[in-house]
């Protein structure tokens, strides 16, 4: 019979700043990273991205217009889909000032400055890979880069990395190859079916709106891919009696834009 380590206790959820601190500096840039960082939080989740000569970048939406200058510097490239840019086009855009002039200049990071910040600011990450159906291959691009950056684990569990995705093919393809990394799949499948998710997610990681008690025990009482409990971590929490709540519920991690509120609610 398979020896299963005993279910370890389970303490505060861990919180995990959303895209960065971005309640407070705008998302996926170095500036959210260190704004989370100022704060005392260790993990903090971004989007990752290909640009059309395949450079990774942080970046959530799939266009550059909500979220950089694009219109201004690059008014006849309409729909400013990111497939559509070089990396060195990405490099003049402004990420920061639809947020606030004082971030006015803030790039939009490539994957390895982002993961050189984390680095001098001790952080922890939840790399989400974002539409990985417009970008084939993007999993060994990305292991490449976290492997070429020192960040991949010599051996399940690494402490500072978690890949996750809403597809759950493009997780499945970073459990296969790279089975010591930790993965996550983002969504609330049917119950009926976690058990399949548990093959190649170490985490389950659902929407908090709608979730319950049961739900995130069916979850963990799953054992992932490497005989562990599957865990849970739910997004995106702002409010802090929901923070409360879930919490209540026995969660792993809450995924949040503002991650000191609900570490205040959750007393510190
Ligand atoms: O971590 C999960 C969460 O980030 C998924 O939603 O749209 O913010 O990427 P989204
Ligand atoms: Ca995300």
């Amino acid at each position: 019979p398979v020896q299963l380590e005993p279910v370890p206790e389970r303490d505060n959820p861990q919180v995990i700043a959303h895209r960065g601190a971005s309640g407070h500096a705008p998302e996926n840039t170095l500036a959210a990273a260190d704004a989370a960082a100022d704060l005392g939080i260790e993990w903090v989740e971004i989007d990752v991205q290909r640009t059309g000569d395949g450079e990774l970048v942080v970046l959530h939406d799939t266009t550059l217009e909500r979220t950089t200058d694009v219109e201004a510097i690059f008014p006849d490239r309409a729909p400013w889909r990111l497939t559509d840019f070089t990396a060195d086009e990405i490099a003049l855009l402004d990420a920061g000032s639809w947020f606030g002039e004082e971030y006015a200049g803030e790039p939009v990071p490539t994957l390895g400055d982002y993961l050189d910040r984390l680095t001098v600011n001790h952080q922890k990450l939840l790399l989400e890979i974002k539409s990985p159906e417009l970008y084939p291959g993007i999993e060994a691009d990305i292991l490449e880069e976290l492997s070429n950056e020192g960040w991949l684990p010599e051996a399940y569990p690494g402490r500072r990395l978690v890949v996750q995705s809403f597809s759950a093919a493009s997780v499945r393809a970073v459990h296969e190859q790279a089975p010591e990394v930790k993965t996550g799949f983002i969504g609330s499948p049917p119950v009926a079916e976690l058990d399949g998710y548990a093959q190649f997610a170490d985490q389950i990681n659902p929407r908090h709106t709608g979730l319950t008690a049961d739900y995130v025990d069916r979850i963990q009482a799953l054992r992932g891919p490497h005989g562990r409990p599957v865990e849970v971590m739910t997004w995106t929490v702002n409010d802090g009696e929901r923070a409360v709540e879930v919490a209540g519920m026995g969660v792993d991690g809450i995924i949040s834009d503002v991650p000191d509120r609900v570490r205040e609610a959750l007393g510190g």
